[in-house]
């Protein structure tokens, strides 16, 4: 696993206009990027951001030919950091569960898989470079909370393992990103303490830096790390009972 500068870099951000994108973003070139393709699915979004090392592109990851011409209009990108993502956070006896799962695998799984195979050859040529995925420690263990979100990162990581081994024969190091609670509009509804996007931020990159193919950028990441090594049973365990009782606390609040 080859460890990546950032400084002097050229980096693709997917969902970049808010949240640990938007961080991400900022970080990069605070930390001396030479470009970063910054890529919404509404550019003007960005419209806030002033860099000249900044490329605003369009990008609705679950749209091919926006991919498509994100490939072209780029053809310098060294690392790729496929972060959108979508929790629509339903239960799975909800009525607009299997529709909501299936935008979860559109937006979670099937981009960065399009994204993968599009931008593959782009980072060949370019001496390989890296494909950094943003999951979740929900993807490692299901977190009931959002079932079906859990679901679609655990996906995403049996995607990233795969690219690892297929694309490190053209020399692309593969990361795998795996936060807990983040302080972004996505976890609003959540209550536990949250780690800032901005920190989050730091972690990924330095992970980067220093060639680290699991990243956990957060203390509970960190924490819920250390306990899936050593027993993922317990990590079942573990997150079902916060799960039960955060049920039961609103079970019994209503
Ligand atoms: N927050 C957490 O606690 C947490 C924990 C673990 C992992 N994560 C992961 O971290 C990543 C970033 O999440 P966040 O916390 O920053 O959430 P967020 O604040 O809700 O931001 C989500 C980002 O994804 C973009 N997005 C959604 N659908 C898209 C699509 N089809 N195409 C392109 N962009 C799309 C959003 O763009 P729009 O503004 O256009 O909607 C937004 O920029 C996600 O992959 C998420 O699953 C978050």
């Amino acid at each position: 696993m080859n460890a990546q500068k950032i400084e002097g870099s050229i980096t693709l951000v997917t969902g970049a206009n808010r949240g640990i994108g938007r961080a991400l973003t900022e970080a990069l070139l605070a930390r001396g990027a030479k470009k970063v393709y910054a890529t919404a699915r509404d550019p003007q979004s960005l419209g806030d951001l002033h860099d000249k090392r900044l490329v605003v592109l369009p990008l609705d990851v679950t749209d091919a030919d926006q991919i498509r011409a994100a490939v072209e209009a780029a053809p310098d990108i060294e690392i790729v950091i496929s972060n959108a993502g979508v929790s629509l956070g339903t239960a799975i006896t909800d009525i607009a569960t299997v529709d909501h799962a299936r935008r979860e695998m559109e937006v979670n799984y099937f981009g960065p898989l399009k994204l993968l195979q599009s931008l593959a050859p782009t980072l060949a040529r370019n001496g390989g470079g890296a494909f950094v995925t943003v999951g979740s420690v929900a993807g490692l263990t299901n977190a009931a909370f959002f079932p079906t979100y859990s679901a679609s990162k655990a996906a995403l990581h049996s995607l990233t393992q795969a690219a690892r081994v297929l694309l490190g024969a053209q020399g692309t190091s593969v990361f795998g990103v795996y936060p807990g609670p983040v302080d972004t509009d996505m976890s609003r509804a959540l209550t536990f303490p949250k780690t800032s996007a901005r920190d989050v931020a730091k972690a990924v990159l330095d992970g980067i830096e220093a060639g680290q193919e699991d990243i956990f950028p957060d203390p509970f990441a960190l924490d819920f790390s250390g306990q899936f090594e050593a027993s993922p049973k317990a990590s079942e365990r573990q997150f079902a009972a916060m799960v039960t009782a955060m049920l039961s606390g609103s079970a019994a609040a209503a």
